[in-house]
């Protein structure tokens, strides 16, 4: 039986282990896919034991995306450029470090089927999730991103990998066709980002990365505002098919079960 994990720091709410059993179970594969909670000495045990086959891949969570890159053997272009890396396997004896999330986003946005070509972009947050997000956005050719963080130096840091990026004051709205929450506000149900849409008319798009709760406070305003919204649910779940993809050589349906799972 081949096994698969999800590493992280705190791990308990992953719902990797319920997608990624689901899909297993679902196509009949010899599986099992579970969840640790590591230290971070415990890191390069993890890619001996991908290097003995005693695991078969790993996907990884806060706070381990960027510090697992020191142990790989080889990254992406995606895990290279955003100093993330989200998903391990094994290719040719070496263990390699892939970034899933930029996937998973840019085909949230596909199946929402907003048209994003061309249009302004606003992100708020400059967290660990941010460099994927960009990546993706100026693959689908967006016309121009900005973030806006209370702490300005890890937007300055940012540009670094992407030179293209605006720097935006926190507190500042200007003009935008999609705002993207990427800060932790809104884990907790009464969490409120304190900043001023009213001077946006409708027919923007509001995009929360937070998918617990289903709908963010920001979520409720952009929507109470007359905007198309989105959660990060598929963002989850596409992110989930990719590393499956990768590891077991098939595409896995998102069917209506898959969506319930994870509410
Ligand atoms: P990390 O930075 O460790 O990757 P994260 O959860 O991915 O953690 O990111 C948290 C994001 O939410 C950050 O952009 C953080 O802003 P700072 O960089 O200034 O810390 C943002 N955030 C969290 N709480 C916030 C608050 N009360 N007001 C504004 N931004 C907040």
């Amino acid at each position: 039986m081949k096994k698969y994990k999800v590493i992280g720091n705190p791990i308990e709410h992953s719902l990797s282990p319920t997608l990624h059993n689901y899909w297993i179970k679902n196509n009949g594969i010899d599986a099992i896919y579970e969840k640790q909670k590591l230290n971070e000495n415990e890191l390069e045990q993890i890619i001996d034991d991908i290097k003995e086959e005693k695991i078969n891949g790993v996907n990884v969570t806060v706070p381990f995306k960027k510090k697992i890159i020191p142990f790989l053997d080889e990254l992406s272009i995606e895990a290279e450029t955003t100093q993330s890396v989200n998903t391990l396997y094994l290719k040719d004896n070496k263990v390699v470090g892939h970034n899933t999330d930029i996937i998973g986003f840019e085909t949230s946005i596909e199946k929402s089927k907003y048209d994003v070509v061309n249009k302004k972009v606003l992100i708020l947050g400059a967290g660990g999730v941010v460099p994927s997000i960009i990546f993706a956005l100026n693959k689908m050719k967006v016309s121009k991103i900005r973030v806006s963080n209370r702490t300005k130096e890890k937007v300055q840091n940012l540009k670094k990998n992407f030179k293209n990026i605006e720097l935006i004051e926190w507190g500042e709205i200007p003009n935008f066709d999609m705002i993207i929450n990427a800060t932790s506000i809104g884990l907790k149900e009464d969490d409120n980002i304190k900043l001023n849409f009213l001077s946006i008319s409708g027919n923007r798009f509001f995009y929360d990365v937070i998918y617990n709760p289903s709908e963010t406070n920001f979520l409720k305003t952009g929507k109470k505002l007359g905007n198309k919204t989105l959660n990060g649910k598929l963002m989850f779940i596409y992110q989930g098919l990719e590393a499956f993809n990768i590891w077991h050589g098939l595409k896995p349906d998102v069917d209506e079960n898959v969506m319930k799972l994870l509410d």
